[in-house]
């Protein structure tokens, strides 16, 4: 049997070879793992186990949650409580961090997750998935507060997404290039499946809702409309659309073979900068990006170099194959001039 490579043995291959993570950084990861094997497997087990519809609650964004957003945010939470390496979590799911209990020792890392990403594809048997990032606590702090989640997304240690489909997989980055990894469900491992992940550099596939094209800003719209016009039109070629609403699944797929994804802010309500939070769903999927040889921006500057204000803070996000994404941000900062 070809040997495998388990994330046990990659994380600890970092953190000796390299020395680029502590044990500390490597055992977290390896809870966050378990965690999301578990949601996995509730996933899974969709209506057999009655996980499916409303859990009857809003979040902090108010949005309505699901059962598996909760189910979910549980898992992750009851996982990395009592572990050591943590300071303090925050989520998508909870409108304030959450503090390690006392009775547990505390770590210098901060927690960051959209426990379930795609919830409108839960209940339709689509693929789902968890987004994860890591920082420091600032050092220094004992009694860690929301202030200290609000570091720019240059400062992550480690992050990631886990996906719910077809195979569940664990897609992980500790600023060494980004791996991936398939959950054998009889053993309970997950095994290295793509050791070196790699955008490409130019892509014709995008990935955008077009629903809501007449609230688009013009530089967005220019470059969509430039996307259609396929072969006759200036990119002289035609482009492909795929938009699955998991953005797990959508920057899987760009992982795999190039393409630009796009969450743009729109004129529908001036004041919000985008519909995707910027700590762990934007940042998370930018470090990945990033390491993978793409770009990330929110048409204006690098999404990694924002300086966030709230916890909960949107960002517009293009990300994916460096051409594009350099393209579209283009067309914003002539506007802007
Ligand atoms: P979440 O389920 O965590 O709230 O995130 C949903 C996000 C993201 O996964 C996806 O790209 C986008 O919302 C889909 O938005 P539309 O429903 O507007 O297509
Ligand atoms: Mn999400
Ligand atoms: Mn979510």
């Amino acid at each position: 049997m070809a040997s495998r490579i388990s994330l046990t043995q990659y994380l600890v291959e970092k953190q000796r070879e390299k020395g680029l993570i502590p044990a500390e950084l490597r055992l977290l990861l390896e809870v966050v793992a378990r965690a999301c094997k578990r949601i996995g497997y509730a996933v899974s087990r969709g209506a057999i186990d009655g996980v499916l519809g409303e859990a009857g609650s809003s979040n902090v964004q108010g949005e309505v949650q699901k059962k598996l957003d909760v189910i979910a945010n549980e898992a992750l939470l009851e996982a990395n409580e009592w572990g050591g390496n943590l300071a303090a979590m925050a989520s998508e799911e909870m409108d304030h961090p959450y503090t390690i209990p006392h009775r547990y020792p505390k770590g210098e890392f901060l927690l960051l997750f959209d426990p379930l990403d795609g919830s409108s594809n839960i209940d339709v048997n689509v693929s789902i998935g968890t987004i994860f990032s890591v920082l420091r606590l600032p050092e220094g702090v004992k009694e860690p507060g929301e202030e200290h989640f609000l570091q720019p997304g240059t400062k992550q240690v480690a992050a990631g997404y886990a996906v719910y489909g077809p195979s569940t997989l664990l897609v992980l980055t500790v600023g060494d290039g980004v791996a991936c990894f398939t959950l054998d469900k009889e053993i309970g491992s997950w095994w290295l499946t793509v050791e070196r992940m790699q955008v490409p550099r130019q892509t014709r596939e995008f990935a955008i809702n077009a629903s809501n094209a007449r609230h688009w800003q013009p530089p967005v719209k220019r470059y969509v409309d430039e996307l259609l016009a396929g072969r006759a039109g200036p990119r002289g070629t035609d482009f492909n659309m795929r938009w699955v609403a998991s953005m797990v699944a959508d920057v899987h797929r760009i992982l795999c073979r190039g393409g630009i994804f796009m969450y743009p802010r729109d004129d529908r309500e001036p004041g919000k900068p985008g519909k995707l939070r910027l700590l762990y769903e934007a940042n998370p999927m930018s470090f990945l990006i990033e390491q993978a040889g793409g770009a990330a921006t929110n048409g204006h500057q690098r999404i990694m170099e924002i300086v966030p204000t709230k916890l909960h803070e949107r960002v517009a996000v293009f990300l994916g194959s460096k051409d594009e994404v350099e393209r579209v941000t283009s067309y914003h900062r002539e506007v802007s001039r």
